[in-house]
């Protein structure tokens, strides 16, 4: 199959992708490894966020700034600031049934986190984008995994070999965008959804592109585990007036800042994991009425019932768990990666919008406003050559998975230190290079993301944002960790 543009991931990037591509009059492919409304974005509960209006732009950029901890790109956070409330606008008059109030979130001096169905934007967002694009002439492959990138005697890449239902498919490209979310399932409690294993990270880092700051993974600070699983509690319920209490029912976070509940992500997350060192912490809602409670978090409410808490009367046993890649495949302003051919968009891509701890709710406006960047620039950049070679594959069996994420949950956490870091990567089951499954292949990848992780976080000499070395406690000189296989194919 012959196409314009290849899209790989089905989220808020890929969907709007796809729309923006369509509009400009390009033929499309959206490949998703589940169903179109799959994926990460239809989990997100607390919301989007953008500026309020073009006043509250220079505080939006200073709130991104601030929670990226010296690390962010600021070009990158001018654009974004610059765009977002556009396209935020554009999705409401689609139909994205936005509440009119705003709501804080940590890190955010002003109400501008904006939600959809009380505690359910992503799925709002998700059900209006995924019926736009199936009516917009895209061609949808929906349990499409992709295998390799494929890329010409030049080093462009030319499209990719899916596979979908056992069957292989080349899909040959003028420009090909990665848009397929973060690497959440490399550890053992996250609030990832099951396909967000890596693999756009793994397809462009054998490509040649380079990665970019892996080591910074952000933990939401208010998760709650039922049965291994990470069921989100979102940063909204704090922007309420939920608050956190230790064991011993004290409200602890004036002793870590200022900002109370409030402060950006980095900060929660630690000290309810110091808090925890001495008994299970909670968050607590029920001064705001369980009628507030139920109305303004349905969805949470109900999850958390079917595991037997309820949120409304109850204080919620919380603690922190993997929520979000930072560090990405490294993108200019227009969603380049270092390969020419490939553009990346969304959780996938380090774009420099969230430096070393990535501010609440940015990330869904992120791949809308990156997402019709990369359209742009592919659109000016087609170029159709034929495929001479493909990635490599490589494969992890599930017991060897269980034990890298058993690693990685033990030796890349909230508090890392180079010895531990460096018996991880000495320990790390090695990934074949051979062909197999769609989930070895899955395990492939992660392994892959796994070591490239731990080399990140052990070069990193120095604490900032969600990276945190007990043995280097000091923030040291802001600089990027690049990761780049030196023997690309060419
Ligand atoms: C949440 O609702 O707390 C998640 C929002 C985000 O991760 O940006």
């Amino acid at each position: 199959m012959k196409t314009d543009l290849l899209i790989i991931g089905g989220g808020i990037a890929g969907s709007y992708a796809a729309l923006k591509a369509r509009a400009a009059g390009l033929r499309v492919v959206l490949a998703c490894k589940s169903a179109l409304e799959g994926g990460s974005t239809r989990w997100a509960q607390g919301g989007i966020a953008a500026p309020l209006n073009d006043a509250d732009n220079a505080a939006h950029l200073h709130d991104t700034l601030a929670a990226g901890r010296g690390l962010c790109d600021p070009q990158a956070v001018r654009v974004f600031v610059d765009e977002a409330r556009a396209r935020l606008e554009e999705l409401y008059v689609w139909g994205v049934p936005f509440a009119h109030e705003g709501t804080l979130e940590g890190g955010h001096g002003q109400a501008r986190v904006r939600h959809a169905y009380g505690d359910a934007t992503g799925l709002a967002i998700s059900e209006v984008l995924s019926k736009r694009v199936r009516l917009s002439g895209t061609v949808v492959l929906e349990g499409a995994f992709a295998r390799r990138l494929m890329r010409s005697a030049s080093g462009r890449v030319c499209g990719a070999e899916l596979e979908s239902g056992g069957e292989l498919l080349d899909v040959e490209a003028g420009a090909t965008l990665l848009a397929s979310g973060g690497m959440g399932r490399l550890f053992g409690v996250t609030t990832a959804p099951p396909e967000v294993t890596g693999d756009g990270l793994a397809l462009a880092y054998r490509a040649g592109a380079e990665l970019r700051d892996l080591e910074f993974v952000q933990f939401h600070p208010t998760v709650f585990v039922h049965g291994g699983r990470g069921l989100l509690v979102s940063e909204a319920a704090r922007g309420e007036g939920g608050v956190l209490l230790n064991a011993a029912g004290e409200r602890f976070m004036e002793r870590y800042d200022p900002l109370l509940e409030l402060a950006p992500r980095d900060v929660v997350a630690r000290a309810i994991a110091s808090e925890s060192a001495r008994g299970q912490v909670f968050l607590d809602l029920r001064h705001l009425g369980a009628e507030f409670v139920s109305q303004r978090f349905p969805s949470i409410r109900r999850q958390l019932l079917e595991a037997g808490t309820d949120i409304a009367r109850q204080p919620v046993p919380v603690r922190p768990a993997v929520h979000y890649t930072i560090g990405g495949v490294t993108t200019d302003l227009w969603g380049r990666t270092t390969v020419p051919g490939l553009y990346a968009a969304g959780e996938v891509a380090s774009s420099g919008l969230h430096g070393a701890n990535r501010l609440a709710s940015n990330s869904l406006s992120e791949g809308l406003v990156f997402g019709a960047r990369a359209v742009r620039a592919a659109a000016d950049e087609l170029v159709c050559e034929p495929c001479a070679q493909r990635t490599p594959v490589e494969t992890l069996e599930a017991p060897a998975l269980a034990r890298v994420r058993e690693i990685l949950d033990r030796a890349a956490g909230i508090v890392r230190s180079g010895p531990a870091l460096e018996a991880a990567l000495s320990a790390l089951p090695r990934p074949r290079a051979a062909d197999g499954t769609q989930a070895a292949l899955e395990g492939g990848n992660l392994a892959l993301l796994a070591r490239l992780l731990l080399e990140s976080a052990l070069s990193r000499r120095e604490s900032r944002g969600a990276h945190w070395r007990e043995d280097h406690p000091e923030t040291g000189e802001a600089r990027h960790t690049v990761r780049r296989l030196e023997t690309a194919l060419r």
